[in-house]
């Protein structure tokens, strides 16, 4: 174990959206580590949160199925917390174009509120913020570092570069040791395969489990990091270790650029599937594509000694082995959702409110 992580021990930690892909994963480390873990999360209509995501270490973690701003419902569990680590959010672009005041909701008022009531209530504490490379848009240069100007291309990532603006205020007004790692693609155990809408990796994961033929849209030539969920889990305890931050923006990436069709290839191969197939663009998707992208992690190797470990190959064979066990609940093949990605209930804001109460 790495010795900075040793200070996990016995630490009071809130993981909010701890049922969802990313949060329930760190979860499950800051328990092998000794950490005791409150998750704050309402599992929220569309986005990855699932039970059973917790399975391994549900008997020593606690579960709050409240939204991050329902702020009296948390008061006391901010209080006695030691360090905060904030994964509530929706991931997705395509639902955040379809109903974008539902994301504002999700991505930006609801933090303010959490963040609100951590400055009222725990003023000075240490909060880790789930951001995304989504805020620099069309990059203007590779690889993406952190002077890299916000230039979102969808409701999403100028929903997400408020929050991070947030973080980064109430860090800067010296009320909250806030710190916020700009996420690249995510990749695992634990993506939810069932949700339509979760970015392309989970569409190839779904498509992998059943030996479908994984598309592109485009030429494939577009360039992805992948990080491999560990490795991003890494980073966030590493952000939430280390006592004086010299930053306050990590951008995190994967150990490769790879360009789409080899990143589809390679999964095609590692299934046993067919080749994969170019596509044109559906135009809603291209308007929001952001052409290559690359982060550029250099802050966070040299100020808090973090890299990315896993390479695309063995990541992605380990998470096909993990939804393999269970392929048939991982793709919701007995409670089938909808198929075409568009779920009319999150059109109504008061189903965020129900999901919540
Ligand atoms: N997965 C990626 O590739 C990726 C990339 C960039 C950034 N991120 C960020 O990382 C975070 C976690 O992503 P993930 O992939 O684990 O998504 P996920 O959908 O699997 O998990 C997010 C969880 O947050 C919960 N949630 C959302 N809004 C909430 C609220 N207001 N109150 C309480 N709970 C709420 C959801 O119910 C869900 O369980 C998100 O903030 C996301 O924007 C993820």
């Amino acid at each position: 174990m790495n010795n900075i992580l040793r200070c996990y021990q016995g630490k009071r930690t809130l993981v909010t959206g701890g049922l969802g892909f990313i949060g329930s994963s760190l979860a499950i480390r800051l328990v092998e580590l000794g950490a005791r873990v409150t998750v704050v999360d309402s599992s929220v209509p569309g986005c990855g949160a699932d039970e059973a995501n917790l399975k391994p270490v549900r008997d020593s973690v606690a579960v709050l199925y409240r939204d991050i701003a329902d702020t009296s419902a948390l008061e006391n569990h901010i209080r006695s917390a030691d360090l905060v680590f904030n994964l509530a959010g929706e991931v997705s672009h395509t639902h955040s174009m379809k109903w974008p005041r539902r994301d504002a909701e999700l991505n930006a008022l609801a933090q303010l509120r959490f963040l609100e009531s951590c400055a009222r209530l725990r003023p000075g504490i240490r909060i880790v913020y789930a951001g995304t490379r989504q805020v620099y848009g069309r990059p203007r240069y590779l690889p993406v570092d952190e002077n890299h100007p916000f230039c979102p291309v969808d409701f999403n990532g100028i929903h997400k570069a408020v929050a991070i603006q947030y973080h980064l205020l109430y860090a800067e007004l010296g009320k909250l040791d806030a710190v916020v790692l700009n996420l690249t693609n995510i990749y695992g155990p634990r993506m939810a395969l069932w949700e339509p809408c979760q970015g392309f990796l989970s569409v190839f994961l779904r498509r992998m489990l059943q030996r479908q033929q994984l598309q592109i849209f485009g030429d494939g030539s577009q360039l992805r990091d992948p990080l491999y969920v560990d490795d991003a889990v890494e980073a966030f305890l590493l952000a939430g270790a280390v006592p004086q931050l010299p930053s306050r923006l990590y951008n995190l990436g994967g150990p490769q650029a790879l360009g789409l069709i080899q990143i589809a290839e390679t999964c095609s191969r590692i299934a046993g599937g067919p080749p994969p197939a170019l596509r044109p663009f559906p135009p809603d998707h291209k308007q929001i594509d952001i052409g290559n992208y690359r982060a550029d992690w250099t802050r966070i190797r040299t100020e808090l000694g973090w890299q990315p470990r896993t390479l695309f190959s063995e990541g992605i064979s380990r998470a096909l082995l993990f939804y393999q066990a269970e392929p048939r609940y991982h793709l919701r093949l007995d409670d089938p959702g909808p198929a075409c990605g568009v779920r009319d209930e999150l059109q109504d804001p008061l189903n965020l409110r129900r999901a919540a109460s």
